[in-house]
């Protein structure tokens, strides 16, 4: 298939153009990326020179409307992937504009881009946080009623319903996905498990809001990716597919799994004041996805936190490249003298 892939330099987005280019001989893709702080080419740098004449980049905005048509049309790309979002919670606190800009005015804006050249496939790439927040029991489902608590998550169900009212209104074929906490290479370190294996090796403390309690259904990402390929290909349109790791833990049982990696004492740990609007667990029914698609998630999170901790471990010019000027500036920002 000949895909435009939206924010292919993110995490998510740079391990599904390496599966998907190495899976598929045939495939082609173009990566429109605006390098925000989370877009980073160096992601993609050994796949590219891996794979020539079957990628190409193009710096753009997925809220520019012509620049996504002009590339659909100049590729004759009939697939579309969009990963493209702000996608930290505790940013969408500190100021939400750039959310609602992307996730929301941007998804719609692709989305018209991409009705407007007629493409044959389209995958949203969602979250399963647009479902608010669960008890002690039970799971997400794909009818569970939208209750997103954050800007980031309000922003992301918004979308889902535009993709919806696009499908509905005119019969456009695209699907969504939610996925649950992924982790793995390249994971920009503001997120939990980079962050605090990070700091741990630096023997910093390690800041768990509330009383780290928080349970979250960790998914390695190329179990994500094997999912969102699935649905690019066998997805029916219009449908909705959660996926999910099997893998809930509290966030202390993260925080003490990598201590114990890093051989490192559990006095790191600080527990600070709690996020605003922090939901309390997620947990993913994905039997649909399951039946449908013949996803499952793969790895398990002991051995797949080893793994992505030794990447984190081998590659200390990647992580010198991401934790300069701007990320210490976010991180004095939100945490202050929380760390
Ligand atoms: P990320 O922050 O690592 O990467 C986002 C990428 O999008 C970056 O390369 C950034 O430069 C790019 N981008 C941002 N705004 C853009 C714009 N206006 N136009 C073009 N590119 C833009 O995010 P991620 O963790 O890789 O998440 C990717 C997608 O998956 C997001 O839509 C997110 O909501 C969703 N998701 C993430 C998780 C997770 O656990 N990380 C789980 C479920 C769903
Ligand atoms: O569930 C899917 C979502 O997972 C994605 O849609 C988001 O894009 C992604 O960022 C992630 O959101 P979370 O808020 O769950 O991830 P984060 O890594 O920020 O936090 C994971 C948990 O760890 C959460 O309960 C908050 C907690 N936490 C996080 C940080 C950064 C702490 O206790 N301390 C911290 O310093």
């Amino acid at each position: 298939m000949r895909l435009l892939v939206t924010g292919g330099c993110g995490f998510i987005g740079s391990n599904f153009i390496r599966m998907a280019l190495r899976d598929d001989p045939e495939s082609f893709i173009c990566n429109a990326d605006k390098l925000t702080y989370a877009g980073n080419p160096a992601n993609l740098a050994r796949t590219v020179k891996e794979h020539p004449g079957r990628y190409v980049f193009a710096k753009a905005d997925i809220a520019d409307h012509d620049t996504m048509l002009r590339l659909l049309e100049e590729h004759s790309l009939d697939g579309v992937v969009n990963f493209a979002a702000e996608s930290h919670v505790d940013r969408s606190i500190i100021d939400p504009a750039p959310f609602i800009r992307t996730n929301v005015l941007g998804a719609q804006t692709l989305l018209a881009a991409a009705s407007k050249h007629g493409v044959s496939r389209y995958v949203h790439v969602s979250t399963d946080e647009v479902y608010g927040s669960l008890g002690e029991k039970g799971a997400f489902s794909e009818t569970t009623p939208l209750a997103p608590n954050s800007p980031y998550s309000a922003s992301k169900a918004a979308a889902d319903l535009i993709c919806r009212a696009w499908h509905k209104t005119y019969a456009f074929p695209v699907i969504v996905t939610r996925c649950s906490n992924n982790y793995g290479p390249c994971q920009f370190p503001e997120k939990l498990i980079p962050f605090m294996y990070l700091r741990a090796m630096r023997d910093e403390s390690l800041p768990l809001y509330g009383d780290g309690g928080n349970v979250r259904d960790w998914i390695h990402v190329e179990d994500h990716c094997r999912g969102i390929l699935l649905a690019l290909l066998k997805g029916r349109p219009g449908a909705v597919y959660n996926f999910g790791g099997n893998a809930e833990r509290d966030n202390l049982a993260v925080v003490r799994e990598i201590l114990r990696f890093c051989g490192k004492p559990e006095s790191l740990v600080r527990f600070v004041a709690d996020r605003p609007g922090h939901d309390r667990r997620y947990a993913m029914e994905y039997s649909l996805a399951a039946e449908e698609l013949g996803f499952s998630p793969s790895r398990s999170f002991e051995e797949g936190l080893g793994q992505t901790l030794r990447w984190y471990a081998d590659n200390p010019e990647w992580v010198r490249g991401v934790t300069s000027g701007a990320y210490l500036s976010f991180i004095q920002e939100w945490y202050g003298d929380k760390v």
